[in-house]
């Protein structure tokens, strides 16, 4: 177990606002740490330390190794734990490889964290719970600003495919804003990952499950991600791959799967509305035979498939063959198109680029 200092104290530390200084010197204290804030937005977040961050990193900077060396921690969440709260400025949580059996918790008053593993093939962390889908996350993620990189998340109680009962039992829960997943895995069955609300970039990761396996009220762009559907779990049926929550005609939630590869076993329509407005884009996106012919399932709102949103915009492979697929499968204008395309979907102020990396 790690003794790091990290103090509240501490970790304010880089930004003093003394409360006695005259106005201006105030003033200028206040765009100082807003320079040194984003100067140190650009270091990344290694196993040695915060390359190229200026400042004190040691204090911004947690290790994790399950082996227990000094000056580390071996648990992911005990290293969360370590992070002040409401902090201000970028912590790094470097997780070495291992399989970490724990669940991970990012509370809503721990913004500004960057996690990273060393693969996500080499550094996991899996948990089985699955009383509810609420309860079964072994990720949640409730702080806005925050990285996650080269790590995996799986909920084992239904993967690998085994003999439990099939149930929701979510890998992750994603629910604060500013959140940016590169090279991440989710592995589940049903429900993997919950993409709550929020605006989220997924960018090359990876998304296993079956049955509603990306689902929830998120606004995100999912851009070269691999959908891994696990089909051969449901012999004779078709699984879904998202369903979106989008509620209302004015709300600005939805996914987009820019670029990405649908492939697996057995079949899968692209997704079934969990809510009422759901909208959901696949674009330019390699689909397998994996695909479903229909690609769409109107679920409870049959007779209300107008409200949908549920598009296809240039994509390829065997399973693209829209010839089959349900009538009321929407089309975009190419304004529309470009618009949730865009990185400005999800990023319309830069944190995309501010976030260290
Ligand atoms: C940080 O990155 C941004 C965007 O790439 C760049 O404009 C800025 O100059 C960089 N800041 C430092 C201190 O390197
Ligand atoms: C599309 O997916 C198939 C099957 O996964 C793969 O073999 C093929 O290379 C992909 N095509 C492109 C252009 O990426």
């Amino acid at each position: 177990m790690a003794s790091l200092g990290l103090s509240p104290a501490g970790a304010q530390a880089p930004c003093p606002y003394p409360s006695s200084a005259p106005v201006i010197i105030r003033f200028l204290l206040v765009l100082l740490c807003a320079s040194f804030a984003a100067a140190a937005a650009n270091g990344s977040c290694t196993w040695q330390g915060w390359k190229d961050a200026p400042g004190d990193a040691s204090q911004w900077h947690i290790r994790v190794d399950p082996s227990g060396q000094s000056g580390t921690f071996t648990t992911v969440q005990s290293a969360i734990d370590a992070v002040p709260e409401n902090n201000n400025h970028w912590f790094c949580i470097y997780v070495k490889e291992g399989t970490y059996r724990e669940k991970v918790q990012i509370p809503k008053n721990k913004p500004f964290i960057i996690l990273k593993g060393r693969g996500k093939r080499n550094t996991e962390i899996v948990w089985d719970d699955h009383e509810t889908v609420a309860q079964s996350p072994t990720f949640t993620s409730s702080a806005d600003n925050i990285v996650v990189k080269s790590i995996s998340f799986r909920n084992s109680y239904n993967n690998p495919v085994n003999e439990n009962p099939k149930v929701p039992a979510a890998a992750a829960m994603i629910r604060g804003d500013k959140s940016y997943f590169y090279r991440v895995g989710f592995s589940g069955l049903q429900d993997t990952l919950w993409d709550v609300e929020g605006r989220h970039y997924f960018k090359r990761c990876t998304i296993q499950g079956a049955v509603d396996f990306i689902f929830g009220g998120g606004q995100s762009i999912y851009e070269g991600c691999a959908i891994s559907v696990l089909g051969n779990a449901l012999p004779g049926l078709s699984g879904f791959i998202t369903a979106q929550g989008r509620e209302n005609e004015q709300d600005t939630d939805g996914f987009v799967f820019k670029n990405c590869n649908v492939f697996g076993s057995g079949s899968a329509k692209l997704g079934r509305p969990w809510r009422g407005y759901a909208r959901v884009l696949f674009y330019h996106s390699n689909f397998t035979d994996v695909v479903d012919p229909k690609g769409w399932d109107a679920w409870s709102f049959v007779g209300r498939e107008y409200q949908l949103t549920f598009v296809e915009y240039g994509c390829y492979g065997p399973g693209a063959d829209t010839s089959k697929r349900v009538s009321w499968e929407r089309k975009l204008d190419d304004s529309s198109v470009q618009q949730m395309t865009s990185l400005s979907y999800v990023d319309s102020e830069g944190w995309i680029d501010r976030t260290p990396f």
